[in-house]
């Protein structure tokens, strides 16, 4: 009976982590958050509302539930404090017993999104979020981030600023762009304490006190595994660690030897912003998947680019995450296909390779087979309801990733999900 479960994504993110973090949680005492910032965008549909998170974890849906928010998440305090707003005028409760924040998370601050901006009309574009994530990540390694609870001393903020402002300047106007003023900066930061400083806490005491007391602690990733700054396709990734083994090295809490890691992957792929994209169709049998999928970014709205599944990447991604159980999206995206193309297999040459490295995905070529589809929509049906060849289809992808299927999504709302095993239990 696993006391932790580790959520991760195993495609380029997008996969749908929100949903199953909300279906998983709701069983969980603690919820963590533990790399990324405000460029990932949860969606989760509850009773017909949409609702979109950021920063927050998806756990604070759920009452009871303890929401952790790491020291390796870059925060914007700017859009944490609307998040907040924007929760509780929907009816979640926002407050300290809810939500702890670690005093050590860094901030992303005007500057570092300018900075992103700014980079992202260059040539070598990535096709960031333009949240800031790198060039705040940057400098949390380079020594020089401003972290939340220098919001909690206006002096200590002002003097770290002094301090590393005028660099981050010179690189602004380098680029072309307007440098920050300091005082408007600090003004603007001191704005927020109020807000944010009953939400600090040690998180990383909290975390253990509460794994000592035997409760179920989730883990919820952000972005995917071939997005990972080391392990995805570099240099088009994201600049933190995006696997289940980070959880524990960036929230400073032992790895349970019984902790469950869930693989959460869309029953096709997408891929936001520059990079290989081998399985990337992009006429009909893409638009099919975008508009049927509605595969706009919960982020920044930017349409996705689409294409079949990539088993190879899959194992990959499974494998390095060390996955225990698979959770399938978004299958009923494609009733009404005839034939679906899977990618089984890379070829290099006269050889074939079955699972791919992501720095190799540029340099191979896809082999694909097509598997019987469906036409009937799927929303709303139980596992026994399913068209056999969509059973199929299921079966299929576990035994090609080598890990059962837990959970499969047949829709936006919570209902609309087969929970085929219990993984706490
Ligand atoms: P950044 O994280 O904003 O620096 O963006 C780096 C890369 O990661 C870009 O290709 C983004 O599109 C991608 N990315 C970042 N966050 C997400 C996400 O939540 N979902 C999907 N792609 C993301």
């Amino acid at each position: 009976m696993p006391r932790c479960v580790v959520v991760v994504g195993l495609q380029w993110g997008d996969e749908g982590k929100g949903k199953v973090v909300d279906l998983l949680g709701a069983e969980a005492q603690v919820v963590v958050r533990y790399q990324g910032g405000a460029n990932a965008g949860h969606t989760i549909v509850v009773s017909g509302q949409k609702i979109v998170l950021h920063q927050i974890p998806s756990g604070i849906l759920t009452p009871e539930v303890l929401c952790v928010v790491g020291p390796a998440v870059v925060l914007d305090p700017e859009t944490l404090v609307e998040e907040m707003k924007s929760l509780t005028a929907a009816g979640y409760e926002v407050t300290p017993a809810r939500l702890a924040i670690s005093r050590s998370a860094n901030l992303v601050l005007s500057y570092h999104k300018e900075l992103d901006r700014l980079r992202e009309r260059g040539p070598g574009r990535i096709g960031t979020t333009c949240r800031g994530i790198g060039p705040a990540y940057e400098d949390m390694v380079a020594r020089r981030g401003v972290r939340i609870f220098d919001l909690c001393d206006a002096d200590r903020l002002r003097s770290r600023l002094r301090e590393v402002l005028p660099e981050r300047n010179a690189l602004i106007l380098h680029l072309g762009g307007s440098p920050v003023s300091l005082d408007e900066l600090v003004e603007r930061l001191m704005s927020f304490r109020q807000v944010l400083e009953p939400f600090l806490a040690d998180t990383r005491a909290l975390l253990w006190e509460r794994f000592c007391k035997g409760e179920r602690v989730l883990f919820e990733s952000a972005q995917g595994t071939l997005l990972d700054v080391l392990y995805g396709t570099y240099p088009f990734v994201t600049s933190s660690l995006t696997t289940a083994m980070a959880a524990f090295a960036l929230t400073g809490v032992p790895m349970p030897s019984d902790a469950a890691v869930v693989g959460v992957m869309k029953a096709y792929t997408t891929r936001v912003g520059a990079g290989p994209f081998p399985t990337e169709h992009d006429g009909q049998m893409g638009e099919y998947l975008r508009t049927r999928g509605k595969e706009y970014g919960a982020t920044t709205g930017r349409p996705r680019r689409c294409g079949a599944l990539d088993l190879p990447s899959l194992r990959y991604a499974a494998q390095l995450n060390g996955v225990s159980h698979l959770a399938l999206m978004k299958l009923d995206v494609l009733s009404g296909l005839e034939e679906i193309p899977v990618c089984v297999a890379y070829r290099r040459a006269n050889q074939v390779v079955e699972t791919v490295e992501p720095s190799q995905l540029g340099e191979l070529q896809p082999v694909f087979e097509m598997w019987p589809g469906w036409t009937q929509d799927l929303v709303g049906r139980s596992e026994k309801e399913l068209p056999e060849n969509a059973r199929a289809f299921v079966e299929r992808v576990s035994r090609a990733i080598g890990a059962p299927v837990a959970i499969v999504s047949l829709g936006s709302d919570r209902k609309d999900t087969i929970l085929r095993f219990n993984i706490w239990s």
